[in-house]
């Protein structure tokens, strides 16, 4: 992989990384999974997302990056997420400030780490972006950072002004959001320009699963050679250079595709035509 890299905390990630939620979420042996992560490690995927609660009754995603990529390489970065939870019988419940503790230890434990190196707070219920103040729950993963359980924090599922709320507590290092070409609103955009700002990274989340119209993504594809969903993933790549994709498949192919398509160069003028007026974006190898 020769595509650009981006500075996630102390640590040099490539941009195009791997999202590890539909190793469990899709019927996948286990086999399969973890060929899945060591092949995404191969093609030089160093920064995969993952979360605790991403389990099914056979398979749980950070003890499947456990069992396959253990001992880690020196430069992979595992980002996880807390704030939902799960319980052993899979229902889901929202942690209180005080529970962030038992999440995260949870997730060491899984991953047989001491420290992890990105955590999450992950805020609302649904997919539509989280309301409310974060103050408590980002103060005490503040707090758990300067314990040395997590070496840095990012936010999810926020608006502009959870960025600002929580950079008035800790550093910030990411922020991930559901976006793509297909599902996104000018508080994403503004969100997404105000992190490339800051130097802060953000991760979209389901920029493949939401697509986008397909008459110019296809056209667009079809000039290059490529799919529908490495044009979608390019076009998240352009969007800023501090855009980090981690797509999720549990398909040896696609996820070929997934890493190929950081080698893809949009022009202005394609940009234009897939998302007019949101302006040319940033080369993808900038
Ligand atoms: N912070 C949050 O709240 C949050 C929420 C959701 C997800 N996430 C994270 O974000 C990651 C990305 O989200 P996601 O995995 O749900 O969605 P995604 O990356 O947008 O799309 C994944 C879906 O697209 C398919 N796909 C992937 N690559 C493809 C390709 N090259 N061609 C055709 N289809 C392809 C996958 O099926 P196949 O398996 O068949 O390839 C899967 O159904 C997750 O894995 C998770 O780590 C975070």
């Amino acid at each position: 992989m020769t595509t650009s890299t981006w500075e996630l905390g102390d640590r040099k990630v490539n941009r195009l990384g791997y999202g590890a939620m539909r190793l469990t979420t899709r019927p996948l042996d286990r086999d399969q999974a973890v060929a899945v992560l060591r092949r995404a490690v191969e093609l030089g995927v160093n920064h995969i997302d993952t979360a605790s609660f991403y389990f099914s009754p056979a398979l749980s995603a950070n003890e499947l990056i456990n069992s396959a990529l253990r001992p880690y390489a020196d430069d992979l970065v595992i980002v996880t997420k807390v704030g939902p939870g799960r319980d052993p019988s899979g229902e889901w419940y929202r942690a209180r400030p005080e529970q962030l503790r038992g999440q995260v230890e949870e997730n060491l434990r899984q991953l047989g780490l001491e420290a992890l190196d990105v955590v999450n707070l992950r805020i609302g219920a649904g997919l539509e972006r989280g309301t409310g103040s974060i103050a408590e729950h980002f103060g005490a993963l503040a707090e758990l950072r300067e314990a040395g359980l997590i070496r840095h924090l990012g936010i999810s599922n926020v608006g502009t002004a959870h960025l600002a709320e929580a950079l008035s507590i800790a550093p910030v290092v990411c922020v991930q959001n559901l976006y793509g070409l297909g599902a996104r609103d000018a508080e994403d955009d503004a969100l997404l320009d105000q992190c490339a700002e800051q130097g802060i990274a953000f991760a979209p989340f389901f920029s493949v699963d939401r697509g986008a119209p397909q008459g110019v993504v296809a056209e667009i594809a079809a000039a290059h050679g490529v799919t529908a969903a490495q044009v979608l993933i390019a076009w998240t790549l352009h969007r800023g250079p501090n855009v980090l994709a981690i797509p999720g498949t549990g398909d040896l192919g696609h996820l070929e595709q997934n890493v190929a398509a950081a080698e893809i160069t949009l022009s202005e003028e394609e940009m234009e035509r897939l998302s007019p007026g949101s302006g040319p974006g940033t080369p993808a190898r900038s």
